[in-house]
């Protein structure tokens, strides 16, 4: 494994930027890899675009677990972190440790994720004390966005900034390796992550982080509808892909595929023999 989980301390101390993608399989998985991605996320946000579902608040454990563990197939050699969903770990700190040792023993993670803040710090630990590096996640935390009325951008009061901030302090007191800052203003980014001693990984909140994620099907062209505004496509693959069924129906239909080449062949002997075969029956 070329970056471990003390490699997020490391890139912090010396500038270097961390990147990381979510992966939900097999071959997603291992295109990171090949891609020599640093950090690869079994995001919950497999609920929304592996399983198509409104909500990440609705995949369970058990699916993320397989997620993972063939997310770990397909890349053997790059750090894995396993998203905790909803209600596996916000109960009790004992459910966070069972769950976050699913991760690590059933799909082979390296290291989980929650999110919250303050409220998370018991579980943060707990989970540190059972061997298993935990990254926070604070700003837009969707598990708990109908709290806060929706996938809205937050920390955009000053005195939500400094929640915020108090919030990524307690998770950094508490033991996390690093911190995903999601949906808020960069500037207020900017300045967490100055103060904080573990790295900060941004997705929708600007440059000023100390690495960047994006979820596998915005960044790819994959997604379903409108990606948020802050998602770089870097190919179209949706498009690719709807195109290539097209065409593939096209063939289909007008007899074009297969072609004599895109199947297995018989020696002229047994084709003979076959046909006189065929000859006798009928
Ligand atoms: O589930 C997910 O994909 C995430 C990223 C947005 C950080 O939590």
């Amino acid at each position: 494994m070329t970056f471990s989980v003390p490699d997020f301390a490391a890139r912090k101390l010396h500038h270097q930027p961390i990147v990381m993608v979510t992966a939900y399989d097999y071959p997603s998985a291992r295109f990171a890899e090949q891609a020599g991605v640093d950090v690869i996320l079994v995001g919950d946000s497999a609920a929304n675009v592996v399983l198509g579902l409104a909500r990440t608040t609705a995949i369970s454990m058990d699916t993320m677990v397989e997620f993972a563990a063939a997310a770990r197939r397909g890349a053997p050699s790059t750090l894995l972190v396993g998203d905790l969903p909803f209600m596996t770990y916000q109960p009790s700190d004992a459910d966070a440790v069972r769950n976050a040792g699913r991760f690590v023993a059933e799909s082979g993670c390296d290291a989980v994720k929650v999110e919250g803040g303050g409220a998370m710090v018991s579980r943060v630990k707990a989970i540190g004390d059972a061997g298993i590096a935990v990254i926070g996640h604070v700003g837009l935390t969707p598990q708990s966005a109908a709290r806060f009325g929706g996938m809205k951008v937050q920390a955009r009061t000053h005195a939500q900034a400094c929640a915020l901030l108090d919030d990524a302090h307690a998770l950094e007191d508490a033991g996390v390796v690093a911190i995903v800052l999601e949906a808020i203003p960069f500037e207020v980014a900017a300045a967490v992550t100055k103060r904080l001693r573990v790295p900060t990984i941004g997705i929708g909140a600007g440059a000023g982080c100390d690495g960047q994620v994006l979820v596998y099907h915005d960044l790819l062209g994959l997604g379903t509808g409108t990606p948020p505004s802050f998602v770089r496509q870097y190919a179209a693959l949706g498009d690719a892909s709807r195109d290539a069924l097209a065409r593939f129906a096209a063939d289909v239909r007008e007899r074009r595929f297969p072609a004599e080449h895109e199947g297995y062949p018989i020696s002229v002997e047994e084709l003979t023999a076959f046909e006189r075969a065929l000859a006798a029956r009928d």
